[in-house]
C-alpha cells in the first residue's frame, strides 16, 4: 500500500470536489473470479478506482464514503478457519483498514442493510459503472437497480470526480509508473535477446510473463508478442521466428502497487532490417519523436495525433506509397490504411486508464466529440494534455491484407494510395513503437530507462544485455 495519509488526502480531496453533493458513494471492490471452477480462480485484480481511495488489495470489500458526515467505511469478511488453512493468514479487516486511514468497518452482510436504510431515507447512492456481470448483479442486490441497467444509473458527478483525481498523478504515482516501466524495460531487453530464427513467439511470451512476475506484480495486459505485428492485438503465440521477420512486443509490467507500464517495440529476428523494413520503421520513429516533442500541457492530444499521423504521411509519401498533399491525405483519413487506431491512451493504475469509467469522460473534453472517420474513430485520447499526465505515444505503420483488399476493391482514398506500391510491401507486417511519456511543464518526459529504439541500436540489441 502506498502511505495511510495518501488514501486520506484522496477521499478528502473527494469531499472539496465538485462530486456529487449528498448522499453515499458506493465503491464496490472485486471478488475472486472462478476461471473454469471456483477453486482455480483468475488471478485477484483489485478494482483500480477501489485501490485509488482505499488501497486495500484483497477481494470481497466494499467501500462507502458519506459525503454528509465525511466518514469512509469498510464492509468485509475477516477469513475464516478454512481461509486461513487454504489462504494463509491475513490481518483482520480493521486492521487493514486503519492502514488507508478508515476507522469504520462492518461484516460485509451489513452493508445491504446499510444502504437499504439509506434508500429507505431518501438519500441518494452514487455508483460508478460496473465493468463486470458480477459487480453489476451486487448493485441489482444492493439498489434494486436490475444489473443490465445499473451502468445507466452510474453518477455521472462521481465519475468526473474520480477522472479528475486519477488523471493528475502525484510524484508517489510516477516512481510507481517509473518501476512499472524500468521492469517493462527487462521485459523488452529480454525478448530482444530471443528474437533469433528457430525460436517461437511463445519462448518469448513465456519470458515476459516470468520476468514480470518475478520483478513485479505481473503483466499490465495480455502482451502482444508476434511476428504477424499487423494484427493489433495479436495474443496468438504459436509461430517460430525466421530469419526476414519481425518480432513485434508491446507489453507492459505492473508496479508493486498495481501502476501499469506499456511499451512497444519492433526487432528484426535475424538481426538485420530489410532495406523496406528499415525505411518503415524510421517512418514509424520519426512519427513517435515529432509526437513527443509536440506534447505539452494545453495541446489537445488529438493534435499530438494528427501531427504522428502527418510524418508518418510525409514519409510514406517519400517511399511512393501515398501520393498528393500530406494535409489533405490525413484530413480525409487515407493514411489510416496503414496507421488505423489511435496514438495513445492515459496510463496509471490502469494500462488504459479508467477505461472502465468510459473512453469518452476520460479522454475527451465536454466541447469535444469522437470523430467517426475510420482511424481517428478509435483516439482514445483527445483532449488538452495537462501537466502530470502520463500518456502512451505509440503511432505504427501496418500492412493489414484484409483492410488493404477491402479499400483497394472499392477505389478507397485512390487519390492518396498507390495500391501498386502497397502491394510491394505486404509482407512487411506490422511496426509500432510505444513508450510511457510524463507530460510535464517543459514538455513530454519519456519516463523508464533507455531502451534500444533507434534502428541499429535495434538491429545491435544495444543494452539487451542487461
Ligand atoms: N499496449 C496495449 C494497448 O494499448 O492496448
Amino acid at each position: 500500500m502506498l502511505s495511510r495519509s495518501t488514501y486520506i488526502r484522496r477521499r478528502e480531496a473527494i469531499l472539496e470536489a465538485d462530486r456529487p453533493s449528498s448522499g453515499l458513494l458506493l465503491l464496490l471492490g472485486n471478488e475472486s473470479a472462478a476461471m473454469n471452477y471456483r477453486a482455480n480462480p483468475y488471478p485477484f485484480r483489485q478494482d483500480s478506482t477501489f485501490l485509488y481511495y482505499f488501497g486495500l488489495d484483497g477481494p470481497a470489500v466494499d467501500g462507502l464514503i458519506d459525503l454528509d458526515s465525511g466518514e469512509a467505511q469498510l464492509y468485509g469478511d475477516d477469513p475464516d478457519l478454512e481461509d486461513v488453512i487454504w489462504m494463509g493468514e491475513r490481518a483482520p479487516l480493521r486492521e487493514r483498514a486503519a492502514r488507508a486511514g478508515v476507522e469504520t468497518t462492518a461484516p460485509r452482510s451489513a452493508l445491504s442493510t446499510d444502504l437499504a436504510t439509506a434508500i429507505e431515507a431518501g438519500r441518494p447512492i452514487h455508483f460508478l459503472p460496473p465493468y463486470r456481470d458480477r459487480q453489476a448483479r451486487r448493485l441489482e442486490k444492493l439498489t434494486g437497480i436490475t444489473a443490465d441497467r445499473t451502468a445507466d444509473y452510474a453518477s455521472i458527478p462521481f465519475i468526473q470526480t474520480v477522472v479528475q483525481h486519477r488523471s493528475v498523478k502525484s510524484t508517489e504515482e510516477i516512481d510507481q509508473i517509473e518501476t512499472a516501466v524500468e521492469t517493462t524495460a527487462r521485459l523488452h531487453r529480454a525478448a530482444m535477446r530471443r528474437a533469433a530464427p528457430g525460436r517461437t513467439e511463445r519462448e518469448v511470451a513465456g519470458a515476459l510473463s516470468g520476468i514480470a512476475e518475478s520483478h513485479g506484480r505481473g503483466l499490465s495486459f495480455r502482451p502482444t508478442c508476434s511476428i504477424r505485428g499487423e494484427i493489433l492485438h495479436n495474443h496468438d503465440y504459436s509461430r517460430t521466428m525466421e530469419d526476414g521477420d519481425l518480432l513485434l512486443v508491446d507489453a507492459g509490467a505492473t508496479s508493486p502497487e498495481h501502476y501499469a507500464g506499456d511499451i512497444t517495440r519492433v526487432v528484426p529476428v535475424g538481426g538485420q532490417f530489410t532495406t523496406r523494413q528499415r525505411v518503415l520503421y524510421e517512418a514509424v520513429l520519426a512519427a513517435q519523436t515529432a509526437a513527443i516533442e509536440a506534447v505539452a500541457p494545453g495541446v489537445p492530444f488529438r493534435e499530438v495525433h494528427l501531427e504522428a499521423c502527418r510524418v508518418l504521411t510525409e514519409h510514406l509519401m517519400e517511399l511512393g506509397l501515398m501520393t498528393g498533399s500530406v494535409e489533405a491525405a490525413v484530413e480525409a483519413g487515407a493514411h489510416a490504411l496503414f496507421f488505423p487506431h489511435g496514438l495513445g491512451h492515459m496510463m496509471g493504475l490502469d494500462v488504459h486508464d479508467m477505461e472502465n469509467l468510459g473512453e469518452e469522460r476520460v479522454g475527451y473534453a465536454d466541447d469535444q466529440t469522437r470523430s467517426e472517420q475510420f482511424g481517428l474513430h478509435t483516439l482514445r485520447l483527445a483532449r488538452p494534455l495537462r501537466t502530470g499526465f502520463v500518456v502512451t505515444v505509440e503511432p505504427g505503420c501496418y500492412f493489414i491484407p484484409t483492410l488493404i483488399e477491402r479499400w483497394r476493391a472499392e477505389g478507397r482514398h485512390d487519390a492518396f494510395i498507390d495500391y501498386e506500391a502497397v502491394a510491394r510491401y505486404e509482407g512487411v507486417g506490422g511496426i509500432r513503437i510505444e513508450d510511457d511519456v510524463l507530460v510535464t511543464n517543459e514538455g513530454g518526459q519519456i519516463l523508464g530507462p533507455d531502451l534500444p529504439k533507434r534502428p541499429d541500436a535495434v538491429e545491435d540489441r544495444a543494452g539487451s544485455a542487461s
